[in-house]
């Protein structure tokens, strides 16, 4: 932890940011950064080094962070009460959300943060990035992009030749362009990033060789209908990754699963089947009492179109 800190002065800045506001988080904040591997302490570095580049000083970074802590802890409290995420649908979260610039940035670096702190978060990263094919050339896809991190990584990691983002959020385009103009100011492969919802989107009927979805079906009225589009855009070699979370309540989530049998089942039924999966439990719980207590619990897939 001691030289994490002080080899990359960023993070221990960050740190401290959060720590001056929030002394409490310290008992979680100082496990999750000390279990970070070497590379992943270079990403957050690199992250918070291309957020200050783009002119977010440090105390708007840690604002971030604590955007999303706090808002996650008031559904939260909310969510114990009723057994309900406070809104169902689109329109009732667009405004406020996906087309307020402001406070999307915010969510947008707060969650990307949360992939170096949260420790389910961290896990489907890293899910992400083992299982993502390190040989597979042809079109990338990834839906809701948001921050734009997962997209640079796939660009960064994988062999694929072209690459599509379509995200309703013009802010979240606008972060994803600027993540990959950062990291690949010289790039020659072609990447397209359109604002669109993604069931009108006119991305390319297919089959792309990778489509990448990362928390969206639970911001979405009819998830199913996002996974029948995806099942339609994969072909039988297609590496389908995808997130989503059960009975985790957040200010735009309004699809709940109330447990990941509900998930499964859905992908099933929309012609895709399980290859491989990470299901995190609450955060000091097991997911035994994780399920029984309703708390969040997070899933990750690895998907195959049904031969
Ligand atoms: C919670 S963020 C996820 C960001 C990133 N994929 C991750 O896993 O951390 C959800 C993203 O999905 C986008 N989104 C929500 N509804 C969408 C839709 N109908 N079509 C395309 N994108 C959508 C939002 O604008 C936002 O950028």
């Amino acid at each position: 932890m001691t030289s994490i800190l002080s080899n990359t002065p960023h993070i221990a800045d960050f740190r401290q940011g959060i720590l001056d506001e929030n002394g409490m988080h310290q008992g979680f904040l100082d496990p999750a950064l000390a279990s970070l591997t070497e590379d992943e302490v270079r990403e957050l570095s690199d992250y918070i080094t291309y957020c200050l580049d783009g002119g977010v000083d440090m105390p708007e970074l840690v604002e971030c962070y604590r955007t999303i802590l706090d808002d996650t802890f008031q559904e939260q409290l909310n969510f114990m009460r009723t057994k309900a995420y406070r809104h169902s649908t689109f329109a009732e979260v667009a405004d406020s959300v996906y087309f307020n610039k402001e406070y999307m940035t915010r969510y947008m670096h707060g969650l990307a943060f949360t992939a170096f702190i949260w420790p389910n978060h961290v896990e489907m990263r890293r899910f992400f990035l083992k299982s993502l094919p390190r040989e597979k050339t042809g079109h990338y896809l990834e839906i809701g992009p948001g921050h734009g991190f997962y997209f640079m990584s796939a660009m960064k990691q994988g062999t694929f030749d072209r690459f599509t983002g379509v995200d309703i959020s013009k802010t979240s385009v606008e972060l994803t362009r600027k993540i990959v103009g950062h990291h690949f100011p010289k790039e020659n492969r072609p990447v397209e990033i359109m604002e669109s919802d993604f069931l009108q989107s006119t991305v390319s009927d297919g089959p792309f060789d990778a489509i990448v979805m990362g928390e969206v079906l639970e911001h979405v009225e009819r998830p199913q209908d996002f996974l029948a589009r995806i099942a339609g855009l994969a072909g039988p070699e297609t590496h389908i990754f995808i997130t989503t979370c059960v009975n985790a309540p957040a200010i735009d989530h309004i699809y709940l699963y109330r447990n990941p049998d509900e998930v499964t089942a859905m992908i099933n039924s929309a012609g895709l089947e399980v290859r491989e999966s990470y299901t995190g439990a609450y955060f000091g719980k097991s997911l035994e009492e994780s399920r029984r207590l309703n708390l969040p619990i997070n899933v990750a897939y690895v998907l195959e179109k049904a031969r």
